[in-house]
């Protein structure tokens, strides 16, 4: 489990609904400090102040927040070299143009995005160890998130693709890392209502595909909290023989093919 009073440091804060949020506040719970990183100042001042923000005055000065735009190398260097010691990172970040590299179809001519997707989705994983590995000098974990990227799913298409690249980016890095007792892995979770999320053209449809092939059943409100119950274990020593993996915590659906009878479906 997470260690008490070990330094984690979770990346991809946006607002309260964020997996990064639960990812954090559940360490918290477990007795480890945690640095979060948003993308800029002004992310920062919304997750904070915003009106969607629903902080109190004790929460909001118990949290350590720094800013870190992924792609640019400086800025995670320097966030890299001003935190100090840390027993894991979470990288729970990830973009695409919605209007290119997600919706009805596949096909586009906005290579830009596509690459831009890969940078932030996919390569800032690999940029995360490159710095993170220097404070973690007693070993440690790294966890990124990813989506089912053994099936295509209708809407996500580029996602998809940056997806699978990130999952082959995990065991090249566990085999980097593995001389540095750093273990790298990742959580598959199932559709989850974030802002990202909300951006996904057909995430209603996806989340019905999920809700009609999880034995488990799922919910992509409750279940947010098992996730993040996942990445502490995954983040902690209770794991440490596990790396290059893609942990899912999906309720079953991956390994279910075609649909979930009706007797099948989990007793309400
Ligand atoms: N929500 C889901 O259904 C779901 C399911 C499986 C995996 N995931 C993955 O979980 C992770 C977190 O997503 P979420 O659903 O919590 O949504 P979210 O919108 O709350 O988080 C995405 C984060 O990525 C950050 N980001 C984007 N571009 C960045 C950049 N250039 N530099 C720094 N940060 C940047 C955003 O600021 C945001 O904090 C992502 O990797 C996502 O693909 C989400």
């Amino acid at each position: 489990m997470v260690e008490q009073g070990k330094t984690y440091l979770v990346m991809g804060l946006l607002d309260h609904d964020s997996i990064a949020y639960a990812i954090g506040k559940t360490i918290q719970g477990l007795g480890g400090n945690v640095i979060y990183t948003v993308q800029n100042e002004r992310m920062k001042k919304l997750f904070l102040d915003g009106r969607r923000s629903k902080l109190s005055d004790e929460e909001r000065d118990g949290l350590n927040i720094r800013y870190c735009d992924i792609t640019i190398d400086d800025e995670v260097k320097a966030l890299f070299a001003d935190i100090g010691p840390l027993s894991g990172v979470v990288h729970s970040i990830a973009f695409g143009n919605p209007k290119t590299c997600l919706g009805e179809e596949f096909h586009t001519d906005a290579i830009d995005d596509i690459l831009l997707s890969h940078h932030i989705s996919c390569v800032s994983l690999a940029t995360v160890a490159r710095y993170a590995h220097k404070n973690m000098t007693d070993g440690g974990s790294i966890v990124a998130m990813t989506f089912d990227a053994s099936h295509t799913f209708p809407f996500y298409n580029w996602m998809g693709v940056q997806k699978a690249a990130l999952e082959g980016l995990v065991r090249a890095l566990a085999r980097r890392h593995g001389r540095d007792n750093i273990r790298v892995n990742a959580v598959s979770a199932g559709p989850l209502s974030t802002m990202a999320a909300t951006k996904i053209p057909g995430f209603t449809e996806l989340s019905d595909i999920w809700n009609n092939s999880s034995p488990l059943s799922w919910d992509p409100v409750v279940d947010r909290q098992a996730v993040a119950d996942s990445v502490a274990y995954m983040i902690g020593c209770y794991s440490k023989k596990i790396t290059g993996q893609v942990i899912k915590v999906d309720g079953g659906a991956s390994i279910v093919g075609g649909q979930l009878l009706p007797h099948e479906h989990p007793q309400t």
